[in-house]
């Protein structure tokens, strides 16, 4: 029987469930042309592959438990927003811009890649991509924020620009960083304030779908390993990242986040048999932190093993990353 090229492609496809052009070229290209390596794919794009980005494509229906990209949130948006994908919780740790705050590149202490903060203005367009992409009206936006008076102000113009969507606020919570041995962390000789943790819907309805019924947005808990001891700075500890998961969604559904940073949402996420889809700018994050989590559960040492795990890693989208 003759094999042609587009049965060849396809049978890569289903091998690899995601690969980009290049992929194709590399393996295809001895024999065949690139732009009928590239017809095939396009004459296949309706039903059998969705299209993630410039040149990278899934197959439909394959079981991607983990996306991880590297790109900048603000452009890629609307990237993932073509594809598709609809997600049940849309995680949000925003570098924002705020009193004392500085970029990770400007701030060599933080450990951080270059990158620029996102401006409450950045913010509500990032808001406006992604309320297409919620699957239902209960599907839930988790917010996250510096608390404390001195921030206030700057943090209510990110708050704000949730007005501009429909998602309404449902619930407000607070995150207390505490040491190893119990006592709210401090700065100088201050308590340092909670950060706010925000849920927002298109119905304004909590969702609770814990199988215990547990339920909670106020947390008080030891803040991971700091930078100067290898840990990512600012990353948010994966007990309250799992139970907001939990709650948020039911097994099987997609979380999307857009600031990943040390990856502990992909941790949680796939702890409780949910699928994590995780964009972060920053190589560092992705080669050192988000990646060797990804590669851990691969190899069974997280809660969970999966049976055939694919991932898209370490995408870098043509126009998209500026790393
Ligand atoms: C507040 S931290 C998130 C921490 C994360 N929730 C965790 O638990 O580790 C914000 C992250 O956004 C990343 N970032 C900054 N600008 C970005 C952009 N334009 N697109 C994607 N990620 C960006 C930073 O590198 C940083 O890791």
């Amino acid at each position: 029987m003759k094999t042609t090229l587009a049965s060849k492609i396809l049978h890569y496809i289903e091998d690899h469930k995601q690969f980009t052009m290049s992929d194709l070229y590399r393996e295809f290209g001895d024999a065949y042309k690139k732009h009928s390596i590239r017809a095939r794919v396009y004459e296949n794009l309706k039903g059998t592959v969705i299209r993630t980005g410039k040149g990278s494509y899934i197959l439909a229906g394959a079981e991607i438990e983990a996306i991880v990209e590297q790109a900048d949130s603000r452009k890629h948006v609307f990237e993932i927003k073509k594809a598709n994908i609809f997600y049940d919780l849309i995680f949000l740790d925003v570098p924002y811009r705020t009193g004392g705050q500085r970029g990770g590149g400007s701030n060599p202490k933080r450990n951080m890649a270059d990158y620029n903060l996102i401006d409450p203005e950045e913010f509500g367009e990032i808001l406006k991509a992604i309320e297409g992409m919620l699957r239902s009206s209960n599907s839930q936006v988790y917010f996250m924020m510096a608390g404390g008076k001195s921030s206030a102000p700057q943090a209510q113009r990110y708050i704000r620009m949730f007005d501009q969507t429909s998602p309404q606020c449902n619930d407000i919570g607070s995150y207390m960083k505490l040491t190893s041995t119990g006592k709210v962390c401090n700065m100088a000789q201050h308590d340092m304030p909670p950060e706010i943790i925000m849920a927002f819907s298109t119905d304004g309805k909590v969702r609770d779908c814990t199988d215990d019924g547990s339920y909670r947005l106020d947390f008080a808990l030891e803040r991971p390993k700091l930078a100067r001891y290898g840990g990512y700075p600012t990353a948010k500890p994966v007990a309250m990242l799992q139970q907001m998961v939990a709650q948020a969604t039911e097994k099987g559904q997609w979380v999307l986040d857009l600031f990943a940073g040390s990856g502990n949402m992909l941790e949680a996420a796939l702890g409780v048999g949910r699928k994590a889809h995780l964009v972060e700018i920053c190589s560092n994050a992705i080669d050192n932190f988000i990646l060797p989590k990804l590669h851990a559960f691969h190899e069974g040492n997280l809660a969970r093993r999966i049976h055939r795990p694919t991932l898209f890693d370490h995408f870098n989208f043509a126009g998209s990353a500026h790393v």
